[in-house]
């Protein structure tokens, strides 16, 4: 767990730095999720036909490609670095996919993923806990958020697994109170 921190902090650095010339800044250093992993997340939601997966800082597509590709779900991801969206939608194209997954540019904090039936996250700590009120308020009551790595502070997880060494983390929104 530490040295996974390290490499987000020390990738972050590198990120902000090449970033800084385009005026962007990151909330989180691009880390690819491994492809079990990925697998393991979506096992983990039971993403079905019929599923909308929402990936937070989508990186190259790899998690909305896959609910697509094997899973005969829809998806939509964004993310704020348009180097990402670029790759994310030509690996859509190559994966034959691009009619049932779209990539948009932005930033998450301001993403409309209300209509997700599933959430993805491979972020930060501090940014799962800022996303909290925003998934707890605007998403359906019984949709499902998975985590790569990173749990949500107070609000425990409905079930959590270990795929290779990385812990995945599921919750299942609440009715509201
Ligand atoms: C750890 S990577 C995860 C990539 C992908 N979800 C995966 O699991 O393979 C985090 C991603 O978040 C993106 N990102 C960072 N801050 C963001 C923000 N404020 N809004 C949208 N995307 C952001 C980065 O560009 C990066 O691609």
């Amino acid at each position: 767990m530490k040295s996974i921190n390290y490499l987000f902090a020390l990738l972050f650095l590198c990120g902000a730095l090449q970033l800084n010339a385009q005026q962007i800044t990151l909330d989180v250093p691009y880390v690819p999720t491994p492809q079990n992993v990925v697998e393991g997340m979506l096992d983990l939601a039971n993403v079905g036909k019929g599923d909308v997966v929402y990936d937070l800082g989508c990186g190259d597509g790899r998690i909305v490609i896959t609910a697509a590709k094997k899973y005969e779900a829809t998806g939509i991801g964004v993310d704020l670095n348009p180097e990402r969206i670029k790759e994310a939608s030509q690996n859509a194209r190559e994966a034959g996919v691009e009619d049932k997954v779209t990539f948009y540019e932005g930033d998450l904090f301001n993403f409309d993923f209300s209509k997700a039936s599933v959430l993805t996250l491979y972020l930060l700590p501090d940014v799962n806990l800022k996303l909290m009120p925003k998934i707890l308020s605007e998403m359906k009551p019984g949709s499902r958020v998975v985590s790569h790595a990173f749990d949500m502070g107070n609000w425990k997880p409905d079930e959590q697994i270990s795929v290779n060494g990385s812990t995945v983390y599921l919750w299942i929104v609440p009715e509201k109170k």
